[in-house]
């Protein structure tokens, strides 16, 4: 069996790292082009797959190498229970505005402007992968394929496509903003080439994107509740969006 690290070493600084069974599973399902992927204990790497993905079992099969625990420490920042780590190719800028200008848009952009948790962001490329929206953008300084926010999106960055842009090089299509001020989005129909764009934790929606805003929605809120977390804010928006216009989501799968 070939050692994975010299290869691992060589990728490793561009490549996107995925933090454990899942992350890889959800990777490999959404087509990552993902070169090389290690397991202390190979075969109980395949056992998990048998049970929870026997979809992409036989990818795993001919993808993972067996690595001694020490050597599989030295390559990822906090062990994984499930002792499984890979690498895989980060899609290029060209690929994701291909998929984020492609029309006619199907189901929405998510837009979150300059965020500043790199938890949140990556619960909202995992919600943003299952209910199929086409894509995350962010505005501002955070890196949206930080490690933190893929270990976040459990490898499902590569169901949608995660681009930082600039406001003025959003995708097009109405732009819904979310805010608080905004008129109730329960009488509203959020289209599927929406744009949905949603505010800082700290300070909510720039100003640059509200003068690019077409209609400020609302979620419904109790008074004196300032806010929602910015994450479940994306939830409940996609959910509106599904129940109003959205195409319905195919069955779950772990
Ligand atoms: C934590 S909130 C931002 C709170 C911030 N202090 C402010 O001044 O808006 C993050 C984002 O979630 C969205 N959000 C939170 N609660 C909302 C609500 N009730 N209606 C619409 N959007 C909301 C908005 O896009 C908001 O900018």
């Amino acid at each position: 069996m070939t050692d994975p690290l010299p290869l691992w070493r060589e990728r490793s600084g561009s490549a996107v790292l995925l933090d454990g069974f899942h992350a890889l599973k959800h990777a490999l399902r959404f087509g990552a082009e993902v070169p090389v992927a290690v397991a202390t204990d190979r075969r109980a790497a395949l056992a998990l797959a048998d049970e929870l993905a026997p979809d992409v079992r036989d990818t795993l099969d001919a993808l993972l190498t067996e690595v001694p625990e020490a050597a599989y420490a030295s390559l990822v920042p906090r062990p994984h229970p499930t002792g499984v780590a890979a690498l895989a190719v980060r899609p290029s800028r060209a690929a994701n505005l291909e998929r984020l200008t492609h029309t006619p848009r199907t189901a929405p952009v998510v837009v979150l402007d300059n965020p500043r948790n790199l938890g949140n962001a990556g619960a909202v490329i995992r919600l943003a992968a299952g209910f199929g929206a086409t894509g995350v953008v962010t505005t501002g300084t955070l890196d949206p394929w930080h490690p933190t926010v893929v270990r976040g999106g459990a490898g499902l960055h590569f169901a949608t496509a995660v681009e930082r842009l600039a406001v003025d090089e959003l995708p097009a299509g109405p732009l819904f903003a979310l805010d608080p001020e905004g008129e109730d989005i329960r009488g509203t129909k959020l289209p599927d080439d929406a744009v949905l764009a949603f505010g800082s934790e700290r300070s909510g929606l720039s100003g640059e994107l509200r003068a690019r805003a077409d209609h400020l929605v609302a979620l419904p809120m109790r008074p004196q509740v300032s806010s929602y977390n910015l994450a479940t804010s994306v939830a409940m928006t996609l959910y509106h969006w599904s129940l109003t216009g959205g195409t319905p989501a195919a069955p779950a799968v772990s």
